[in-house]
């Protein structure tokens, strides 16, 4: 399989990100190793979407989210369920957009350029497996298309460790 990265235009959010989705469902195929494929993951997310300064994973472990495989700058290890926007989506469940970091509360700077983000929960039926956290040096960078995208790819992310 040639891992070569496409480009994708999100000039048309819902097709790029259909595109993206059917890549990565493509390069986990095969794999269940957690880690491996949360890394390819936030490989081919990092490079594929324009205007992120990180892509990757907090992983649950005994009741925090630990930093998992990612692409950007060091981020900070652990997270506690409902700090930050990591843990507000891992705590509520559900995908969590802040056009504005700065205006967030408890948000938990690790990239100084980061002014905006997206989080979304991995989640195996009820089980939480930790969450998926895209920053962006832009304001406001993220919308409606990339909580649909960002699900989307998590779903696939949950359902190829099997
Ligand atoms: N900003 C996140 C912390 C993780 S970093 O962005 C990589 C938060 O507030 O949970």
């Amino acid at each position: 399989m040639s891992h070569a990265t496409q480009r994708y235009d999100f000039r048309d959010p819902d097709a790029a990100y259909r595109e993206l989705t059917r890549d990565l469902a493509a390069l986990l195929t095969g794999e269940r190793d957690l880690v491996a494929n949360a890394a390819n993951t936030a490989a081919l997310v990092y490079d594929a979407l324009p205007g992120l300064n990180w892509a990757g994973f907090y992983l649950y472990k005994s009741g925090e989210l630990v930093l998992g495989p990612f692409q950007g700058k060091p981020a900070c290890v652990r997270i506690a369920m409902g700090k930050g926007v990591c843990g507000t989506a891992a705590a509520h469940r559900e995908t969590v957009i802040v056009e504005d970091v700065h205006a967030f509360p408890g948000h938990i700077a690790c990239d100084s350029a980061s002014n905006s983000e997206i989080v979304t929960p991995l989640l195996r039926g009820t089980e939480l497996l930790g969450v998926l956290d895209l920053d962006s040096p832009l304001h406001a960078r993220f919308g409606a298309a990339d909580a649909r995208g960002l699900e989307a790819i998590a779903r696939i992310y949950v359902d190829s460790l099997g």
